[in-house]
C-alpha cells in the first residue's frame, strides 16, 4: 500500500517539485541555523582588535589590485597546512570583515598568518618588485604603491560605517583621528601596515 502511496508523488510532477523544495530547505536549516546561533562562530576571538585606519586603507589597496586573486586568507584544518601557515583559521578572527578576503585561489601562498613573518622593508622590496627578493616569483609588481600618497579623506567614513554597520568596536577617537592618522602616507605603507596585521589574533 505504502510504495503506491509514493507512487502518488513520483507520478505527479508538480507535487515532487514541492516535496523536494521542502526537503531541501529542511536540509539547509539544519546546516545554516545553528551557526546563526553558535558563539564560536559569530563572536571575536579574544585577541581579535580592529583594523586601524591605516591598515583599513591597505586592506582597500589589497582589494583594489586584486592580491585576493592570488592569495587566499584561509588556512584549512589540514596537517600540511598548519605546518607551512601556522594555527588553521577559525570563524572567530573574521567576524569584523566585510568583505571577507578567504579566497579559494592559490597562485601564491596564503597570507592568513604573514603579519610578522617578513619586515616591512622586506614587504617594500618585494612588493616594488618581487623577484628582487624571491628570483623564481611570477607575482607582478606594484611599483605605483610607493608614489601613490593617501588623502586620508574617506577614513574616517569607512571606521564609522564599520562600526554602525557591523558593530567593530572603534571608539569616538578612533574615527575622529582616522584621517589625521593615514593623511600623507603612501599607499605602500598601509598595504604593508595592513599585511604585518594579518593573522594577529592568533599569534
Ligand atoms: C598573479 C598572482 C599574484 C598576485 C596578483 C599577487 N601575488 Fe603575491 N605572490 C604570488 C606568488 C606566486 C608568490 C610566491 C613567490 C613570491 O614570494 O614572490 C607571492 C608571494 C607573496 C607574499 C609572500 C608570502 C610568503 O609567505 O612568503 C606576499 C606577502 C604577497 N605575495 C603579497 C601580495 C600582495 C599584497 C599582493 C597585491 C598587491 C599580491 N601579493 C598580488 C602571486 C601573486
Amino acid at each position: 500500500m505504502s510504495s503506491n502511496r509514493h507512487g502518488i508523488i513520483e507520478k505527479n510532477v508538480g507535487l515532487l517539485a514541492i516535496l523536494i523544495v521542502v526537503a531541501i530547505t529542511f536540509g539547509a536549516m539544519a546546516e545554516i541555523l545553528p551557526l546563526i546561533f553558535q558563539k564560536q562562530v559569530n563572536e571575536p576571538v579574544e585577541n581579535l582588535r580592529p583594523y586601524t585606519a591605516l591598515e583599513m586603507e591597505g586592506r582597500d589597496v589589497y582589494i583594489r589590485d586584486g592580491c585576493h586573486v592570488c592569495h587566499s586568507q584561509m588556512i584549512r584544518p589540514f596537517r600540511a597546512e598548519t605546518e607551512r601557515y601556522g594555527h588553521y583559521s577559525v570563524a572567530g578572527e573574521s567576524v569584523w570583515e566585510h568583505p571577507f578576503l578567504w579566497g579559494s585561489k592559490r597562485t601564491g601562498p596564503d597570507l592568513a598568518r604573514v603579519g610578522g613573518r617578513y619586515s616591512d622593508e622586506w614587504h617594500r622590496v618585494h612588493l616594488i618588485n618581487p623577484r628582487d627578493v624571491v628570483p623564481e616569483s611570477n607575482m607582478p609588481g606594484f611599483p605605483w604603491l610607493e608614489t601613490n600618497v593617501l588623502s586620508g579623506e574617506l577614513s574616517s567614513k569607512k571606521l564609522a560605517l564599520f562600526r554602525d554597520n557591523f558593530g567593530v568596536p572603534y571608539t569616538d577617537e578612533d574615527i575622529a583621528n582616522a584621517s589625521k592618522d593615514v593623511k600623507g602616507k603612501t599607499e605602500m605603507d598601509a598595504l604593508i601596515a595592513y599585511l604585518q596585521s594579518l593573522g594577529h589574533a592568533m599569534k
